[in-house]
Protein backbone atom coordinates (compact mmCIF):
# COMPACT_ATOMS: atom_id res chain seq x y z
CA UNK A 1 0.00 0.00 0.00
CA UNK A 2 1.43 3.18 -0.94
CA UNK A 3 2.05 6.05 2.12
CA UNK A 4 1.28 9.96 1.87
CA UNK A 5 4.08 11.52 3.80
CA UNK A 6 3.02 15.57 3.61
CA UNK A 7 6.17 17.88 4.59
CA UNK A 8 4.91 21.44 6.36
CA UNK A 9 5.66 24.57 8.50
CA UNK A 10 4.38 27.31 9.94
CA UNK A 11 7.37 29.76 9.33
CA UNK A 12 9.37 29.38 5.83
CA UNK A 13 12.88 28.44 5.45
CA UNK A 14 13.24 25.88 8.45
CA UNK A 15 14.13 23.07 6.12
CA UNK A 16 11.15 21.24 4.09
CA UNK A 17 12.56 21.21 1.47
CA UNK A 18 15.66 19.68 2.28
CA UNK A 19 13.73 17.57 4.29
CA UNK A 20 11.64 16.33 1.60
CA UNK A 21 13.92 15.24 -0.94
CA UNK A 22 16.65 13.83 1.48
CA UNK A 23 13.82 11.71 2.86
CA UNK A 24 13.05 10.44 -0.49
CA UNK A 25 16.60 9.64 -0.93
CA UNK A 26 17.00 8.00 2.00
CA UNK A 27 13.23 6.20 0.69
CA UNK A 28 14.74 4.76 -1.88
CA UNK A 29 18.40 3.78 -0.96
CA UNK A 30 15.84 1.43 1.31
CA UNK A 31 14.58 -0.14 -1.84
CA UNK A 32 11.07 1.55 -1.79
CA UNK A 33 9.69 3.03 -4.96
CA UNK A 34 9.40 7.02 -4.73
CA UNK A 35 7.99 9.99 -5.84
CA UNK A 36 8.13 13.41 -4.63
CA UNK A 37 5.92 16.73 -5.88
CA UNK A 38 6.91 20.15 -5.58
CA UNK A 39 3.79 21.85 -4.51
CA UNK A 40 5.23 25.06 -4.02
CA UNK A 41 3.73 26.75 -7.33
CA UNK A 42 5.78 30.15 -6.76
CA UNK A 43 8.82 29.02 -5.71
CA UNK A 44 9.74 25.44 -6.74
CA UNK A 45 13.08 24.77 -5.49
CA UNK A 46 12.55 20.68 -4.63
CA UNK A 47 13.95 20.22 -8.56
CA UNK A 48 16.95 22.33 -7.62
CA UNK A 49 17.22 20.53 -4.15
CA UNK A 50 17.76 17.21 -5.97
CA UNK A 51 20.05 19.27 -8.86
CA UNK A 52 18.26 18.10 -11.53
CA UNK A 53 16.58 21.46 -12.42
CA UNK A 54 18.54 21.43 -15.81
CA UNK A 55 17.53 17.96 -16.99
CA UNK A 56 13.93 18.16 -17.29
CA UNK A 57 11.99 20.08 -19.71
CA UNK A 58 8.11 19.72 -18.11
CA UNK A 59 6.61 20.51 -14.98
CA UNK A 60 2.99 19.84 -13.06
CA UNK A 61 2.28 23.73 -14.37
CA UNK A 62 3.26 22.60 -18.29
CA UNK A 63 1.08 19.36 -17.56
CA UNK A 64 -1.78 21.49 -15.89
CA UNK A 65 -1.70 23.38 -18.92
CA UNK A 66 -2.21 20.79 -21.76
CA UNK A 67 1.68 21.19 -22.88
CA UNK A 68 2.81 17.44 -21.79
CA UNK A 69 1.20 14.53 -20.47
CA UNK A 70 2.00 13.82 -16.55
CA UNK A 71 4.25 10.81 -17.65
CA UNK A 72 6.73 13.50 -19.44
CA UNK A 73 6.29 15.21 -16.03
CA UNK A 74 7.41 12.14 -13.98
CA UNK A 75 11.45 12.88 -13.78
CA UNK A 76 13.96 10.45 -12.11
CA UNK A 77 15.11 12.44 -8.95
CA UNK A 78 19.04 11.51 -9.50
CA UNK A 79 21.04 8.01 -10.00
CA UNK A 80 18.47 5.93 -8.56
CA UNK A 81 15.59 3.35 -10.69
CA UNK A 82 13.56 3.93 -7.42
CA UNK A 83 13.14 8.02 -6.87
CA UNK A 84 11.23 10.76 -8.79
CA UNK A 85 10.24 13.84 -9.04
CA UNK A 86 7.34 16.32 -10.45
CA UNK A 87 8.59 19.37 -10.60
CA UNK A 88 7.04 22.76 -9.84
CA UNK A 89 6.30 25.42 -12.19
CA UNK A 90 8.87 27.17 -13.74
CA UNK A 91 6.50 29.86 -15.06
CA UNK A 92 3.55 31.56 -13.11
CA UNK A 93 0.02 29.99 -13.63
CA UNK A 94 -3.15 32.32 -14.01
CA UNK A 95 -4.99 29.83 -11.95
CA UNK A 96 -3.40 29.07 -8.92
CA UNK A 97 -5.98 27.84 -6.93
CA UNK A 98 -6.77 25.43 -10.20
CA UNK A 99 -3.02 24.12 -10.01
CA UNK A 100 -3.07 23.65 -6.55
CA UNK A 101 -5.84 21.52 -6.84
CA UNK A 102 -4.17 19.27 -9.30
CA UNK A 103 -1.23 18.86 -7.49
CA UNK A 104 -3.16 17.14 -5.28
CA UNK A 105 -5.47 15.27 -7.21
CA UNK A 106 -2.38 13.68 -9.09
CA UNK A 107 -1.18 12.91 -5.90
CA UNK A 108 -4.37 11.20 -4.50
CA UNK A 109 -4.36 9.06 -7.76
CA UNK A 110 -0.76 7.87 -7.11
CA UNK A 111 -1.67 7.16 -3.56
CA UNK A 112 -4.58 5.06 -5.45
CA UNK A 113 -2.96 2.96 -7.71
CA UNK A 114 0.20 1.70 -5.84
CA UNK A 115 2.40 2.38 -8.23
CA UNK A 116 4.54 3.90 -5.67
CA UNK A 117 6.05 2.80 -2.15
CA UNK A 118 6.07 6.47 -0.81
CA UNK A 119 4.30 9.81 -2.27
CA UNK A 120 6.22 12.86 -0.73
CA UNK A 121 4.41 16.36 -0.66
CA UNK A 122 6.79 19.25 0.00
CA UNK A 123 4.16 22.09 0.53
CA UNK A 124 4.97 25.81 0.68
CA UNK A 125 4.97 27.25 4.10
CA UNK A 126 2.47 28.99 6.07
CA UNK A 127 -1.01 28.92 7.83
CA UNK A 128 -4.25 30.04 7.44
CA UNK A 129 -4.27 30.19 3.68
CA UNK A 130 -4.70 27.43 2.03
CA UNK A 131 -2.03 25.39 3.66
CA UNK A 132 -4.81 22.56 5.27
CA UNK A 133 -5.37 22.05 1.29
CA UNK A 134 -2.30 19.45 1.85
CA UNK A 135 -3.41 18.03 5.15
CA UNK A 136 -4.82 15.16 3.74
CA UNK A 137 -6.68 12.67 6.21
CA UNK A 138 -5.15 9.50 6.90
CA UNK A 139 -1.92 11.40 5.16
CA UNK A 140 1.52 11.56 7.32
CA UNK A 141 1.99 15.70 7.98
CA UNK A 142 5.83 15.88 9.70
CA UNK A 143 6.06 19.34 10.65
CA UNK A 144 9.74 20.75 10.59
CA UNK A 145 10.61 23.57 12.85
CA UNK A 146 13.97 25.13 14.11
CA UNK A 147 14.75 25.63 17.69
CA UNK A 148 13.61 28.95 17.73
CA UNK A 149 10.40 30.80 19.52
CA UNK A 150 8.84 32.31 17.08
CA UNK A 151 9.27 28.79 14.57
CA UNK A 152 8.01 26.45 17.36
CA UNK A 153 4.90 28.58 18.07
CA UNK A 154 4.39 28.37 14.21
CA UNK A 155 4.54 24.67 14.45
CA UNK A 156 2.22 24.70 16.77
CA UNK A 157 -0.23 26.00 14.86
CA UNK A 158 0.42 24.12 11.92
CA UNK A 159 0.32 20.81 14.00
CA UNK A 160 -3.01 22.06 15.27
CA UNK A 161 -4.21 22.47 11.57
CA UNK A 162 -3.27 18.92 10.22
CA UNK A 163 -4.23 17.07 13.29
CA UNK A 164 -7.70 18.86 12.76
CA UNK A 165 -7.90 17.67 9.24
CA UNK A 166 -7.34 14.15 10.31
CA UNK A 167 -3.95 13.83 9.63
CA UNK A 168 -1.31 11.61 11.83
CA UNK A 169 1.05 14.41 12.95
CA UNK A 170 4.60 14.31 13.85
CA UNK A 171 7.80 17.00 14.35
CA UNK A 172 11.01 17.33 13.42
CA UNK A 173 13.48 19.90 15.08
CA UNK A 174 15.89 20.38 12.39
CA UNK A 175 19.11 22.88 12.75
CA UNK A 176 19.90 22.07 16.48
CA UNK A 177 23.47 23.26 16.97
CA UNK A 178 24.57 20.78 20.07
CA UNK A 179 26.78 23.99 21.70
CA UNK A 180 23.90 25.84 22.00
CA UNK A 181 21.71 23.10 23.35
CA UNK A 182 24.44 22.37 26.11
CA UNK A 183 24.78 25.96 27.14
CA UNK A 184 21.32 26.29 27.54
CA UNK A 185 20.84 29.41 24.70
CA UNK A 186 18.85 27.36 22.53
CA UNK A 187 14.78 25.98 23.43
CA UNK A 188 15.41 22.72 25.68
CA UNK A 189 14.21 19.94 22.84
CA UNK A 190 11.77 17.73 25.47
CA UNK A 191 10.55 21.74 26.00
CA UNK A 192 10.40 22.22 22.12
CA UNK A 193 8.28 18.76 21.41
CA UNK A 194 5.72 19.60 24.84
CA UNK A 195 4.75 22.98 23.28
CA UNK A 196 4.05 21.46 19.79
CA UNK A 197 2.21 18.59 21.28
CA UNK A 198 3.07 16.00 18.97
CA UNK A 199 5.48 13.07 18.50
CA UNK A 200 8.61 13.60 17.45
CA UNK A 201 10.01 11.96 14.29
CA UNK A 202 13.80 13.12 14.27
CA UNK A 203 16.15 15.89 15.29
CA UNK A 204 18.55 17.32 12.43
CA UNK A 205 21.75 18.84 13.69
CA UNK A 206 22.92 21.80 11.84
CA UNK A 207 25.30 21.58 9.35
CA UNK A 208 27.29 23.33 7.10
CA UNK A 209 27.68 21.28 4.18
CA UNK A 210 24.17 21.28 3.42
CA UNK A 211 24.26 24.78 1.42
CA UNK A 212 28.09 23.24 0.11
CA UNK A 213 25.54 20.36 -1.20
CA UNK A 214 22.88 22.02 -2.37
CA UNK A 215 25.62 24.32 -4.80
CA UNK A 216 27.02 21.25 -6.30
CA UNK A 217 23.92 19.47 -7.04
CA UNK A 218 24.17 17.08 -4.62
CA UNK A 219 22.05 15.46 -1.74
CA UNK A 220 23.62 16.08 1.84
CA UNK A 221 22.71 12.79 2.56
CA UNK A 222 25.53 12.55 -0.96
CA UNK A 223 28.12 13.60 1.02
CA UNK A 224 30.75 12.57 2.76
CA UNK A 225 31.56 13.26 6.48
CA UNK A 226 28.03 15.74 6.83
CA UNK A 227 27.15 15.96 10.54
CA UNK A 228 22.89 15.32 9.42
CA UNK A 229 23.00 12.51 6.92
CA UNK A 230 22.27 10.03 10.13
CA UNK A 231 19.77 12.06 11.13
CA UNK A 232 17.80 11.73 7.94
CA UNK A 233 18.30 8.29 7.18
CA UNK A 234 16.60 7.86 10.76
CA UNK A 235 13.64 9.78 10.08
CA UNK A 236 13.55 7.27 6.66
CA UNK A 237 13.48 4.11 8.92
CA UNK A 238 10.42 5.74 11.18
CA UNK A 239 8.55 6.87 8.04
CA UNK A 240 9.49 3.60 6.57
CA UNK A 241 7.84 1.64 9.86
CA UNK A 242 10.96 0.75 11.25
CA UNK A 243 11.76 1.40 14.99
CA UNK A 244 14.99 2.84 15.16
CA UNK A 245 16.97 4.67 17.98
CA UNK A 246 16.85 8.82 18.62
CA UNK A 247 20.27 9.77 17.41
CA UNK A 248 21.32 12.01 19.85
CA UNK A 249 24.32 14.48 18.76
CA UNK A 250 25.05 16.41 21.83
N1 LIG B 1 20.28 21.05 8.97
C1 LIG B 1 20.63 22.11 8.27
N2 LIG B 1 21.82 22.74 8.49
C2 LIG B 1 22.20 23.82 7.80
N3 LIG B 1 21.46 24.38 6.84
C3 LIG B 1 20.26 23.83 6.56
C4 LIG B 1 19.79 22.68 7.24
N4 LIG B 1 18.57 22.36 6.74
C5 LIG B 1 18.29 23.28 5.79
N5 LIG B 1 19.31 24.16 5.67
C6 LIG B 1 19.38 25.32 4.76
O1 LIG B 1 18.31 26.20 5.08
C7 LIG B 1 17.84 26.86 3.90
C8 LIG B 1 16.34 26.65 3.77
O2 LIG B 1 16.12 25.24 3.54
P1 LIG B 1 14.86 24.76 2.69
O3 LIG B 1 14.81 25.44 1.38
O4 LIG B 1 14.90 23.29 2.73
O5 LIG B 1 13.70 25.32 3.62
P2 LIG B 1 12.13 25.37 3.32
O6 LIG B 1 11.44 25.20 4.61
O7 LIG B 1 11.80 24.42 2.24
O8 LIG B 1 11.95 26.86 2.78
P3 LIG B 1 10.60 27.48 2.11
O9 LIG B 1 9.68 27.76 3.24
O10 LIG B 1 11.11 28.72 1.44
O11 LIG B 1 10.06 26.46 1.16
C9 LIG B 1 18.64 26.28 2.75
O12 LIG B 1 19.69 27.17 2.43
C10 LIG B 1 19.18 24.96 3.30
O13 LIG B 1 20.40 24.59 2.67
MG1 LIG C 1 10.76 24.73 0.39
Amino acid sequence: MSRLTVVASGKGGVGKTTLAANLAACLAKRGKKVIAFDCDIYLKNLDIVFGVQNSHIWDIGDVFEGRCKLEDAVIKAGDSDNLFLVAGPLRATENPQGLTDFILKTAKEFLANGEYDHIILDCPSGAGHGIEEYFIRGSHVIVVATPDLTSIHDAQVTAAAAYAAGADVSLVVNRIRAKSVEDGTSPDMDEIIDSVGIKLLGLIPEDGKTSEALNAGKLITDIKRSRSKKSYANIAARVDGEFTELYRFW
